[in-house]
C-alpha cells in the first residue's frame, strides 16, 4: 500500500473513531455542563471535517469596503530601528502604556539586544507595540512619560488608537503593518506578551539551526487546535454569532507568544487587508489570516501558553517561553540562562536524570497549565 493510501486509511479510522466518541458523549452526557459540549463539538467539527474549508469569504470585504482599511497614524515611530542590518528577529513585545516597569524588566533580561549580540552573536531587535491612553488628564500625563521613555530607549511603536483590550487586533495590524514597512527583512518575527518570559539562548539557537536549512512557513507556538468560539455574553472572550458564525475556529497560536517566519508575515499582512477586523481577539484573528493563506500554525511543546514553566533547571534546558513572569522575571532570566544549565545536562547520566524530573514535573494526573507531557520525551 502506498504511504498516501496508508495516511488516508489511517484518517478515516481516526474520523470513525472521533464520530462515535462524540455520538457516544452526546446521547450519555448531554447534561453536562454547556463548557464541554461546545469543546466536544468544536473538536470534532475540526477533526471530521478536518479542514477549515467552512470560513468562507463573509469575513472578507466586499470591494468597495476595502478603502475603509484605514491604519491609524504613528504617534511614536522609528523608521530606522532595523535599516541595513541582517535582523535574525524582529521581537514584537505588545505593551500597554502604564506598564513602565514590565518595559524595564524586559529591556534589562530577554528584550536586550546588546546582550543577544555580545552572547549569541545574532542580530534582533526588540520593540513595543502600544496604543494610546485614555482622553483625560491621566492620560495626558502617561502620554508624557511615554514620550520621555521613548527618548530614552527609542524603542516604542505607538499608534493613534485606544489601548484596551477590545482593540488587540489593531495592535495586531501595526505590527503586520510595521513590519510590512520598515521590517520586510528581518528573517523572523515573535510577537509576546509583556509578562511573558523568553529563553532567548534557546530560541535564537533554535531559529539560527531553521535559517541553516533554510526553513520557511514557520508558524511556532502553543496551537490551539479546534477551539470553539465563547457564546456567553459574561466572558472577555464572547464573540457574537455575527461576528463569527461557526462552531470552531481555525487553529492558532497563543498569542502569549509565537514565532513567523518573514513569508508567514508578508501573507498574514496581505490577508489582512481583505479582512474584516471587528473580531478582537487578535490570535484568533490572525488564525484567521493565515488560514485565508493557507498557513499552517506547529506546535512547539516548550511554548507555554497561559501556564507558566516549572521551576528547574533540566526544565530551563529546553524552555522556550513561559508565561505570567513579572516579579520574579530577573530571578528566573538569572536562574535559567546560567551557564551551569548547560553543563549540567551534558553527560548521559544528566539526561537520563533530566528525563526522569521532567516525567515527574510534566506528566501529571491532575491538569495543570504548562508545558505538555510529551515535552519530557522529546
Ligand atoms: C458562509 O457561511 C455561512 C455560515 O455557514 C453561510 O450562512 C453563508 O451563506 C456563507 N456565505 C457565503 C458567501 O458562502
Ligand atoms: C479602539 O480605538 C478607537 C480609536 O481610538 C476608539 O475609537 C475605540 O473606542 C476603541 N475601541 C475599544 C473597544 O476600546
Ligand atoms: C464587519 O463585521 C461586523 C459584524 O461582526 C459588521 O457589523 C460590520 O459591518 C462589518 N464591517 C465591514 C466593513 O464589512
Amino acid at each position: 500500500m502506498s504511504l498516501r493510501a496508508r495516511k488516508v486509511r489511517r484518517r478515516q479510522f481516526v474520523q470513525i473513531l472521533a464520530t462515535c466518541f462524540v455520538l457516544c458523549f452526546m446521547l450519555f452526557w448531554t447534561p453536562l455542563d454547556k463548557h464541554v459540549v461546545s469543546h466536544m463539538k468544536s473538536y470534532s467539527y475540526r477533526y471530521l471535517i478536518n479542514s477549515y474549508n467552512f470560513v468562507n469569504d463573509s469575513l472578507s470585504l466586499s470591494r468597495d469596503n476595502l478603502d475603509r482599511i484605514t491604519s491609524y497614524r504613528y504617534l511614536i515611530n522609528h523608521k530606522e530601528k532595523c535599516q541595513q542590518q541582517e535582523v535574525l528577529l524582529l521581537l514584537f513585545v505588545k505593551t500597554s502604556p502604564e506598564n513602565r516597569h514590565r518595559r524595564d524588566a524586559i529591556r534589562q533580561t530577554w528584550g536586550n539586544e546588546d546582550y543577544v549580540r555580545s552572547h549569541l552573536n545574532a542580530n534582533i531587535k526588540t520593540v513595543f507595540a502600544l496604543g494610546r491612553p485614555t482622553d483625560n488628564i491621566e492620560g495626558a500625563h502617561i502620554q508624557t512619560k511615554l514620550l520621555m521613555e521613548n527618548q530614552k530607549y527609542n524603542d516604542l511603536i505607538q499608534q493613534d488608537f485606544l489601548d484596551t483590550f477590545h482593540n488587540l487586533t489593531l495592535k495586531l495590524l501595526l505590527q503586520f503593518e510595521w513590519v510590512n514597512a520598515y521590517c520586510p527583512h528581518a528573517k523572523f518575527i515573535m510577537s509576546a506578551d509583556d509578562d511573558i518570559f523568553i529563553h532567548m539562548p534557546n530560541l535564537v539557537a533554535y531559529l539560527q539551526s531553521l535559517v541553516e536549512i533554510g526553513a520557511q512557513d514557520i508558524w511556532i507556538g502553543r496551537v490551539h487546535r479546534g477551539a470553539p468560539p465563547v457564546r456567553d455574553k459574561t466572558s472577555k472572550y464572547y464573540v457574537p454569532y455575527e461576528m463569527y458564525p461557526w462552531l470552531s475556529y481555525p487553529d492558532y497560536t497563543a498569542g502569549a507568544a509565537y514565532v513567523i517566519s518573514r513569508d508567514v508575515a508578508a501573507k498574514v499582512y496581505a490577508a489582512s487587508q481583505t479582512l474584516n477586523t471587528s473580531l478582537y481577539i487578535d490570535d484568533v484573528f490572525m488564525g484567521l489570516c493565515a488560514n485565508k493563506m493557507g498557513v499552517v500554525p506547529q506546535y512547539h511543546v516548550f511554548f507555554s501558553g497561559e501556564g507558566k514553566a516549572p521551576y528547574h533547571p533540566c526544565i530551563y534546558n529546553k524552555m522556550m517561553t513561559s508565561h505570567g513572569h513579572v516579579e520574579d522575571l530577573h530571578h528566573l532570566w538569572k536562574q535559567a540562562t546560567d551557564p551551569k544549565v548547560k553543563t549540567f545536562s551534558s553527560s548521559f547520566f544528566d539526561r537520563i536524570y533530566c528525563r526522569i524530573v521532567n516525567i515527574m514535573l510534566l506528566c501529571k494526573l491532575r491538569y495543570v497549565d504548562t508545558y505538555p507531557c510529551s515535552a519530557a520525551f522529546s
